[in-house]
């Protein structure tokens, strides 16, 4: 059956960038709909995108669950407690997982109906220009025909494939594999150092499995400030994670139930290794297959980004792009970030993304978090600046915690003491970095920070003493 509907506003994908806009046009008074082709194993709408479904949501749910495993086993010890007959429950574990995946899926689709948001199930594709605007055929469970003078474009990314090793997802596996491996592997190989590859293989090396990271470049986390990506470093090798870098992969040969990768290590020397399972974790490619873009002329760049101005307008009159489709860091917030300020942007209001302040978590244990410039990049700029560093070691809470790894760093301008960076690894770094990006947006200097009044104890104190420290008067260090 084909129906034809008129909107104000189309929105293609569900994923943060997409569902967080079409929810802010409905709010906005705009008759909006978004199309978003996820289904679930049972064939259901699955809404979220790769942030819900095989990213952002189940990788945290499984961080959490592989830490508390690893707390019991080691950590609770430390404060008293013996856990007894300690075993690995990884169906439940798994199940676990899907059940908060499925609980954000429906709470999307609760939030498309509270805001009145018309949800298509299937695939959107740009069949053409029409008086109304734009005309997108949906085609899967539903097939429809919309008509908007808006289209939004939020197709998010796929995992990039390296020649030569196909994802399987049971022996080679991409994020989505590597949620859902069904035993614990003995040997697990991770191709890619980056956010992926330290997550997962956290995850998984917390469960038991035997984990070697294979990275290309020379650097570890080349993104993150040196300081604290040296402290990780050091970290996540104590853990026994087996981190290589500098690693040319040459051949990859699947066997029935392992892997055998063949590489050149950092010093040039041919290594071979065999896995019962491989991570492939090298970064992400914009998605625009089958979104029928060349019928309309939509600009893609050499590397099938969508092609967006600073306020993610396309060249197409009333065609918008955001997320992980588009250029920036491929982070669920800053796509949310764009999907709001576009609709205000049709809505004729003002929208706005501040990409200076985006910031940027790894959550491994201790997690990293970081915004603004790093050490490296103001030394590059030629930038004056002062810097300050205050170690958990130091923080009575972080003690109390039993989490006492990593520090706070302060980066502020050597003249005003504004803020232009601050960096952090250690426990609930996640959460510690938003004071810094309030601070950032609004202007603060370090001495600012210094001068508030932070709750003790609480590891929030260490980001005070950072501060503290800039201008070297940190009190408890
Ligand atoms: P997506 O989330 O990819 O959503 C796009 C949606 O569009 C998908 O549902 C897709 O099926 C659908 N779609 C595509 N084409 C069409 C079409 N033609 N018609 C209909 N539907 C279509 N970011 C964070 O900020 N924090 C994290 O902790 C984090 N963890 C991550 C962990 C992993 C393992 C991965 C892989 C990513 C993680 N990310 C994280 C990144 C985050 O998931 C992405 O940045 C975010 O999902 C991008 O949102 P998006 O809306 O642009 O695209
Ligand atoms: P990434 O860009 O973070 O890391 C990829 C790594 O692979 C890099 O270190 C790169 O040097 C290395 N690499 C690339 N090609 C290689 C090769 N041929 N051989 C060996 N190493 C190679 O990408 P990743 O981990 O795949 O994640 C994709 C994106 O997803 C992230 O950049 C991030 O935007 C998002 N994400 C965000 C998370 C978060 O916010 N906590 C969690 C997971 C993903």
């Amino acid at each position: 059956m084909s129906n034809e509907k008129q909107f104000d506003v189309v929105v293609i994908g569900g994923g943060p960038g997409g569902y967080i806009a079409a929810i802010r046009a409905a709010q906005l008074g705009f008759k909006t709909a978004c199309i978003d082709e996820w289904s679930n194993a049972a064939g259901k709408p699955a809404p979220g995108g790769t942030c819900t479904n095989v990213g952002c949501i189940p990788s945290k749910a499984l961080l959490q669950s592989s830490e508390h495993f690893e707390h019991a086993g080691h950590a609770f010890a430390d404060h008293g407690i013996k856990v007894g007959g300690l075993e690995l429950d990884l169906p439940t574990m798994l199940k676990r997982k899907d059940t908060i995946v499925k609980q954000n899926n429906d709470g999307i689709l609760f939030l498309f109906k509270k805001n009145k948001v018309t949800f298509f199930h299937g695939r959107g594709a740009f069949a053409g220009k029409a008086d109304a605007g734009y005309t997108i055929n949906v085609t899967g469970p539903t097939t429809d025909t919309l008509t908007a003078k808006n289209v939004i474009v939020a197709t998010g990314s796929n995992a990039r494939q390296l020649p030569g090793a196909e994802f399987d997802e049971k022996i080679i596996l991409s994020n989505a594999g590597a949620l859902a491996i069904d035993a614990v592997p003995g040997k697990l190989g991770v191709i890619g150092a980056g956010v992926i590859g330290l997550e997962m293989g956290s995850v998984w090396r917390r469960v038991g499995a035997d984990v070697t990271v294979l990275e290309g470049l020379p650097t570890f986390l080349g993104a993150v400030d040196e300081q604290i990506a040296k402290e990780a470093h050091k970290l996540f090798t104590k853990q026994g994670l087996k981190i290589n870098l500098g690693c040319k992969i040459g051949k990859i040969t699947k066997g029935e139930n392992n892997v055998t990768v063949e590489y050149a290590d950092s010093t040039g020397a041919e290594q071979t290794a065999t896995f019962d399972r491989l991570i492939i974790s090298i970064g992400r490619v914009p998605n625009t297959n089958g979104l029928g873009g060349e019928t309309v002329g939509l600009p893609l760049d050499e590397r099938g980004f969508v092609v967006v101005d600073d306020e993610c307008r396309t060249s197409l009159p009333g065609v918008w792009a955001v997320g992980d489709v588009v250029r920036g860091p491929m982070l669920a917030h800053k796509a949310e970030e764009e999907g709001v300020a576009v609709a205000e942007r049709i809505a004729g209001q003002h929208g706005h993304v501040n990409f200076n302040t985006i910031p940027w978590v790894i959550y491994t244990s201790p997690e990293i978090a970081w915004v603004g410039k790093t050490e490296q990049q103001l030394k590059a700029e030629g930038v004056a600046y002062k810097a300050g560093t205050f170690p958990f070691m130091a923080n009575g809470r972080a003690r109390a915690l039993g989490d006492t790894s990593g520090m706070v760093k302060f980066l502020a301008d050597a003249t005003t003491d504004e803020i232009l960076g601050v960096h952090i690894v250690g426990p609930v770094a996640s959460e510690l970095i938003s004071e810094a990006v309030v601070a950032m947006e609004f202007k603060a200097s370090s001495e600012d920070i210094a001068r508030i009044c932070h709750a003790h104890p609480s590891l929030s104190e260490a980001v005070k003493e950072a501060a503290l420290a800039v201008d070297k008067r940190s009190l408890n260090f």
